[in-house]
């Protein structure tokens, strides 16, 4: 079945605390949202890519995927203030013949594009797939107000959900229009609002979301050691 992606790019990256937002910074000598086009256009279940943009930037997103030959970027779309805006800003770019919708941060530039064609391949049977990767630390619930623990969570049950996140078209555009709010950090959320299970696929715990200054460290090891293997 054919699939085209939504990729969310138009953070401020507050986090990051960089002048400009954070999916431009420079790993391995290539902006962080380079990294993750490529991923999309090596990748082959995916023909078409819908980038949502910062309005500020417009010109830059255009500029960076000429200057590095990304065909498959055929829409830029301006992005909302939180992260569900700006892919449901997206999606009624995703052509009308088209079954399955990828939705990826751009702050996630080491996707593998296996684990893509892989994703797309299980939901067209799961319907909505997420990768994830189990927890290996103990996570405990604090109350943030004291600084105190209020309880140990069972490790067994917990899962770091990533993206790419992929549904079936028209259960994403339902999720979008029922569901009830949408201050959610990923797009699952919002199917799981609407009633629907979603399925867990075993991601890659090198698939790390650039957030912060020490993340950018990370992800040009990972890249460095991509290189040499
Ligand atoms: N994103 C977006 N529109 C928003 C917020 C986020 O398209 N209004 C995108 C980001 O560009 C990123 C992905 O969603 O690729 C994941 O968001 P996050 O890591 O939180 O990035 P930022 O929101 O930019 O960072 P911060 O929360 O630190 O400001
Ligand atoms: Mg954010």
């Amino acid at each position: 079945m054919k699939a085209q992606a939504i990729i969310p790019a138009a953070g401020e990256g507050t986090r990051m605390g960089s002048d400009t937002p954070k999916i431009f910074l420079p790993l391995a000598g290539v902006p962080m949202i380079v990294h993750t086009l490529r991923a999309f256009e090596a990748c082959a279940s995916v023909d078409k890519v819908v980038l949502v943009v910062h309005p500020e930037y417009a010109s830059e997103y255009r500029s960076l995927v000429e200057d590095h030959g990304l065909t498959k970027v055929k829409e830029y779309i301006t992005g909302g203030v939180r992260r569900s805006e700006s892919v449901g800003n997206g999606l009624t770019y995703v052509d009308s013949d088209c079954g399955i919708i990828v939705v990826h941060d751009g702050a996630r530039p080491l996707i593998k594009p296996n684990l893509i064609d892989k994703a797309v391949a299980q939901c067209v049977t799961d319907r909505a797939v997420v990768l994830g990767v189990p927890v290996k630390q103990t996570i405990k619930k604090i109350n943030a107000l004291e600084g105190t623990v209020e309880r140990t969570l069972e490790r067994e049950q917990l899962w770091e959900i990533q993206t790419p996140q992929v549904f079936h078209r028209d259960l994403l555009v339902e999720a979008y229009e029922h569901a009830k709010s949408l201050d959610v950090t990923d797009d699952a959320s919002l199917v799981e609002q609407i009633g629907i299970k979603v399925k867990v696929m075993q991601g890659d715990y090198f698939n790390i979301k650039v957030t912060t200054p020490d993340d950018v460290a990370i992800a040009e090891k990972l890249l460095a050691m991509e290189s040499v293997g």
